[in-house]
């Protein structure tokens, strides 16, 4: 070639009447050419080079290939921006340009899977899974291809029918069905929820649902950007873990902003009236029968005897579900002493009420707790099986213990929300203080606030009204408005059934709570800043991840033995049951499948 090109121009004639260039073995090329017509397909002559001919130039236009620049020695961070972005291996490969994308079926991955199968890792039972009879490879708590590879195996779960939800072409164009299906499942939190929070506002948040795939590519590489290289210390005091520890696998993290992303703008299935039933017999079966009252009766009778002997002039208060209607035929009693203290503590008493209880033989397991922040004894009814917990002037207990027992009166869709909730706690496991997860007493709260903040709203906020009640405790006004009974109609305007407040519920905790930086308050019937309660940093033993507000005790935060480890785990349950419930064709039971540690 390049021999060729040297020949075209020397020899090529410099005037019309000259032949051209003869080529090896072209009879033709030694003839002259007789028709000057033909001479205009000669080529054109050259001009003559200018002398001296100067360097060869590196600047266009020019014939020359400049060699290519060696590449810098870049740090691994520095490779990030010079590498082009890959597909990663685990997505399935892309369409061939141009065709069109079908809306993707909602593919029912893993997101009710064992997500945190190794939760409470330091319990020696961290590998094991939640499907009952399972046990699971130790990383089963990791998301990735290993993770959807054994829940695409799950044979069980592939018979199902899942049911499509869209929302204004959300999915279509939607290429990517791993990305697609992760939104409920989410990818591996293994890093720590700060970052997570932290991409979730500086990303995440600025997506709003007409935005199209190209910007949505474009944040997921910024997202991928930042998670690699801009680990922010955690807010909450705990940097002691090294960066290395918190960054994650691309190819996890990606795809749980993404999907987290997507599904805050989710709206709820079309069917989910139809579960409303099953939810409802499931609320009713979970009630207490007259029969278990009149036995819980007979219980605080029998206690209330043995209290009286030594302590005549004692005020024998029920709080807690057995008194603020949210208990269950599972709930345990609790009772609240009101009495003078003397020179002597609680603590005393209490060891001296355990002392008495045991000589007296009606009840068993009897024990003093005295190391908890509300001291105790325990004991349990032999005859009916009862757990009681018994403590002295807990009045906030006393005074919420009201407060719930009023708002239960509003509208009766707390209750089923409540029970539902907290059937689903006791379940999967998430509802053990002593693990780092939440009381009931926390779920009712969250169940009030949530319900406080529907529009149109199902709950008033009681303590915003006009008091008609209060009680003084240690200086504290707990008051409120407790007419409840002309509140009846409060409600009327809002008819969503119980199915789609539950989904909305666990939608909620799990896609649009901002766990960085708010505080849930039934006080005042919203949401308030961390900043504002000084809950910005872990104080103590109270960590302040999650934040939930007494509403009497407002300096006691009810979420605050949520740490980073059950934060997590609490948050892959909410997605979790919002998932069964937008997919799932039997709700009613999957929800509630137990977590089997
Ligand atoms: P069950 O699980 O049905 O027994 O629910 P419960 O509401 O009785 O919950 P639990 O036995 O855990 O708590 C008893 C009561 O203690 C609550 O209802 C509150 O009145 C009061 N309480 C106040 N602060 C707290 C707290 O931080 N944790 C718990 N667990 N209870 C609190
Ligand atoms: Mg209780």
């Amino acid at each position: 070639m390049f021999s060729t090109c040297i020949c075209a121009s020397s020899l090529a004639p410099t005037t019309p009447t000259t032949t051209p260039a003869a080529m090896p073995g072209d009879d033709q090329a030694a003839k002259p050419v007789a028709d000057p017509f033909l001479r205009f397909l000669l080529p054109a002559p050259k001009p003559r080079p200018a002398e001296p001919s100067p360097p060869a130039r590196l600047v266009p236009p020019h014939g020359l290939v400049a060699p290519p620049l060696p590449l810098p020695h870049a740090r691994p961070d520095e490779r990030l921006f010079i590498v082009p972005p890959t597909r990663p291996s685990w997505l399935p490969p892309p369409p061939p340009p141009g065709t069109t994308v079908k809306p993707r079926p909602v593919a029912p991955p893993n997101e009710h899977r064992a997500r945190n199968a190794g939760r409470f890792a330091g319990n020696g039972n961290g590998g094991r899974g939640r499907v009952p009879g399972a046990f699971l490879p130790p990383n089963r708590g990791r998301a990735g291809p290993e993770r959807r590879k054994v829940a695409t195996d799950h044979k069980s779960k592939e018979k199902k029918a899942w049911v499509a939800v869209e929302k204004k072409g959300e999915d279509a164009g939607d290429e990517d069905p791993a990305v697609g299906s992760e939104g409920y499942s989410g990818g591996d939190e293994g890093g720590n929820e700060v970052e997570e929070d932290q991409l979730e506002l500086e990303g995440g948040e600025q997506e709003t649902e007409q935005e199209g795939g190209d910007h949505r590519q474009r944040l997921d590489q910024q997202g991928e950007l930042k998670n690699s290289l801009a680990v922010a210390p955690d807010g909450n005091g705990d940097v002691d873990r090294p960066i290395e520890n918190l960054l994650m696998p691309q190819s996890n993290q990606a795809p749980r902003l993404r999907g987290r992303m997507r599904r805050r703008q989710v709206e709820c299935r079309h069917d989910i009236d139809t579960f409303t039933p099953g939810f409802i017999e499931l609320y009713e079966s979970l009630k207490p029968s007259e029969e278990h009252k009149s036995k819980q009766q007979q219980l605080v009778d029998s206690l209330a005897k043995s209290v009286s002997k030594e302590w005549p002039n004692a005020q024998m208060h029920l709080y807690g579900s057995c008194a603020n209607s949210f208990g269950t035929a599972h709930s345990d009693v609790d009772v609240c002493l009101e009495m003078e203290i003397g020179t002597g503590s609680a603590v005393e008493i209490l060891l001296r009420l355990a002392e008495i209880l045991r000589t007296e033989d009606k009840f068993e397991s009897v024990e003093a707790i005295t190391g908890a922040r509300v001291p105790i004894v325990r004991m349990s009814d032999p005859g009916t099986g009862f757990s009681c917990d018994i403590c002295i002037n807990n009045l906030f207990a006393v005074a919420n213990t009201k407060l719930l027992k009023d708002y239960a009166q509003i509208d009766q869709r707390l209750l089923q929300l409540a029970f539902l909730v907290k059937h689903w706690a006791k379940l999967r496991g998430v509802n053990e203080t002593y693990r780092g997860t939440l009381s009931s007493y926390a779920y009712v709260i969250m169940c009030i606030n949530f319900l406080q903040l529907r529009e149109p709203n199902i709950l008033p906020c009681l303590q915003a009204m006009e008091p008609t009640y209060a009680l003084n405790v240690d200086g504290t006004e707990c008051a409120y408005f407790d007419e409840v009974h002309q509140l009846h109609d409060f409600s009327a305007k809002n008819k969503e059934s119980i199915a789609k407040l539950l989904w909305a519920f666990f939608h909620y905790w799990a896609f649009h709570h901002d766990y960085r930086n708010d505080v849930i308050s039934v006080r005042l019937g919203k949401t308030i800043s961390k900043q504002e309660k000084n809950w910005t940093t872990r104080v103590g033993n109270d960590r302040h991840l999650m934040c939930i507000e007494d509403p009497f005790e407002t300096s006691h935060d009810l979420g605050r033995v949520v740490d980073k480890q059950t934060i997590r785990i609490l948050r892959e349950e909410f997605e979790r049951a919002a998932a069964v419930l937008q997919y799932d064709e039997d709700p009613c039971a999957t929800l509630f499948e137990p977590y089997i540690l």
